[in-house]
């Protein structure tokens, strides 16, 4: 079973014993899903119709950050979270206590289960339950929030083969943005068409990446 661990900024988050990794920065774990995530990927869009795609849901802390920010931004947002794995409810009410207390929205990020949920009008919620590599894209999205564990431990999820078809799926104009910056994940972007660029990353991490489909 998973750890829950508190980060730098008060946020929780998960440490996975099966990949000695933790799902997000222990430097704070909503800080950097709000840097990465929202900052450089969904504030890019207003007043949109957009489909938002996320490899490793996990938590669902992006998710809910992506639904809560979007107030502001006015979206109507389909999103589509990939997992092979859901953690247990205590997990999830301790990590967002933490993050809101707008109690019956958020609960339905998880009693959901895999079912289609609107949690508002301008939200639908699709959880898949798969192992991303099996995953094949029939839908396009705008924004891919790519979130797996990373290349050391979990070099197949960041295989050409997997980055290809989900980039394949991207919109022109769609941006796809991850805490990885290393040179062979960089390299496979740009073969794939997508134009690559490095931002200061949040506390304890240097630099994250933003790519954009031109
Ligand atoms: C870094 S964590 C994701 C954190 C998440 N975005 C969040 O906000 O909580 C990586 C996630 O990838 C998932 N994962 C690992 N192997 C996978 C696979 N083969 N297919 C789909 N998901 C996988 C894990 O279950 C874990 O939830």
């Amino acid at each position: 079973m998973d750890d829950l661990i508190q980060t730098s900024d008060g946020s929780y988050t998960l440490f996975s014993e099966r990949f000695n990794q933790h799902f997000h920065s222990i430097n704070g774990a909503k800080t950097e899903s709000l840097h990465i995530y929202i900052n450089l990927g969904l504030k890019n869009f207003k007043n949109s119709k957009i489909s938002i795609l996320e490899i490793g849901y996990g938590t669902g802390l992006n998710a809910i950050l992506t639904y809560l920010h979007n107030t502001d931004l006015n979206n109507l947002i389909f999103y589509h979270g990939i997992d092979n794995n859901i953690i247990p409810k205590h997990s999830f009410d301790k990590i967002f206590s933490f993050i809101t207390n707008n109690d019956d929205e958020i609960e339905k990020f998880y009693l959901s289960g895999t079912q289609d949920v609107y949690i508002s009008d301008d939200f639908l919620l699709h959880k898949e339950l798969i192992d991303f590599n099996k995953f094949i894209p029939t839908k396009n999205y705008d924004i891919i929030y790519f979130d797996a564990f990373s290349p050391e431990v979990q070099p197949d999820m960041w295989s050409y083969a997997n980055l290809g078809k989900i980039i394949n799926s991207l919109n022109q104009g769609g941006i796809f943005v991850t805490y990885c910056v290393q040179g062979k994940i960089k390299q496979t972007l740009r073969d794939f068409g997508l134009n690559v660029k490095r931002y200061p990353g949040p506390p304890g991490k240097r630099h994250v990446l933003r790519a954009t489909k031109i």
